[in-house]
């Protein structure tokens, strides 16, 4: 069997008996007004952060859900976005789609505000996605694309990228890891399914979604994960795994490269009222200023004393250069 049919095989028994403990969720569960997210979504969230965020949903925006686990976060899109066919979801699993399809029953009964036709249901592949070119405003998927190997991720990157329309944004959250993974590890289809064993360091992931044509990536939250010790997983050493939050913008690819935000900030604390880089940055004094990686080092470079770069804090949240 593919480590693809060992992960729909597990997904189809986490979607007849949620399994509160399948992914470690890093989120509290969100308090909003008249948004109640019905026990049952709360008990099947298999995902590893956010992919919500009340910044990318301005504009009603058409919205694409990649694997929908129990519909948690479908709804929340759909608080936001709340028009008929507004978040479109997509999971290969016919067992999760008809969870998450009961759940929306529920979720109706909850919150007066929703509507089951907020969201529509598709039966598809993150490989070949059931959904035009250029015609998605704001794509999600969390704690499905660290499951694929380098081909199948590359090719579900780029279906995302293809989706989208000009300067939409695909929002995700996945396990990363900085740390070397054995082969036993990365080649064992279950612990890969269940998010444990495939995901990559920052760098790397950040490098897929650069290459693949998304000129803008912004780094939003880096927070503790799992632990893989060598007593309960075929490893030598113990293995640490984050979770990251990550938005890709479709954005052309500038001439000098992507523009990466990982939450670095420039301070000017010099003489004069503000410093200006002629390359489109104006610091003003003693205000930070969020530039991206590339910015950054251009500014490093230029060895100034009335110039502070602050390092990655891995929570980039909008602003800045570029
Ligand atoms: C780890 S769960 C995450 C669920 C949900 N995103 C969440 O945060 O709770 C992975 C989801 O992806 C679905 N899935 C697995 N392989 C898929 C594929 N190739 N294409 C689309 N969905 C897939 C599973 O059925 C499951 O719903």
């Amino acid at each position: 069997m593919s480590y693809l049919e060992t992960t729909k095989n597990i997904y189809k028994a986490a979607a007849i008996t949620p399994d509160v403990g399948l992914c470690c969720t890093t989120n509290p569960i969100w308090e909003l007004p008249e948004l109640k997210i019905p026990k049952i979504m709360q008990n099947m969230n298999y995902g590893c952060g956010s992919t919500v965020h009340a910044r990318d949903l301005t504009n009603t925006p058409r919205i694409l859900y990649v694997g929908v686990g129990g519909g948690m976060e479908l709804l929340q899109f759909a608080y936001f976005s709340r028009q008929k066919d507004g978040v479109i979801g997509v999971d290969i699993v016919d067992e999760m789609l008809e969870a998450s399809r009961k759940n929306f029953i529920e979720a109706e009964a909850q919150n007066p505000w929703f509507k089951r036709e907020f969201v529509t249901l598709k039966k598809g592949d993150a490989l070949h996605l059931p959904v035009e070119d250029n015609s998605i405003d704001v794509a999600a998927q969390n704690c499905l694309f660290n499951i694929f190997k380098a081909e199948e991720l590359k090719k579900a990157i780029a279906e995302m990228y293809r989706v989208l329309k000009p300067h939409g944004r695909l929002v995700m959250s996945d396990p990363t890891c900085e740390q070397p993974m054995n082969a036993t590890l990365r080649n064992d289809e279950r612990l890969r399914a269940l998010c444990l064993s495939g995901s990559l360091p920052i760098a790397t992931y950040v490098k897929l979604l650069t290459n693949a044509g998304f000129g803008t990536i912004e780094i939003r939250a880096r927070k503790p994960y799992r632990i893989l010790d060598p007593k309960h997983y075929p490893t030598d050493e113990l293995i640490y795994i984050e979770s990251i939050e990550v938005a890709a913008i479709k954005d052309p690819v500038p001439e000098d490269g992507p523009c990466v935000f990982t939450g670095k900030a420039a301070i000017y604390f010099g003489d004069k009222d503000f410093y200006d880089d002629k390359a489109g940055h104006i610091l003003l004094k003693n205000q930070p200023l969020a530039i991206c990686d590339k910015t950054a080092e251009n500014l490093s470079k230029l060895n100034r004393d009335d110039i502070y770069i602050s390092k990655s804090t891995f929570h980039y949240d909008g602003g800045g250069c570029c």
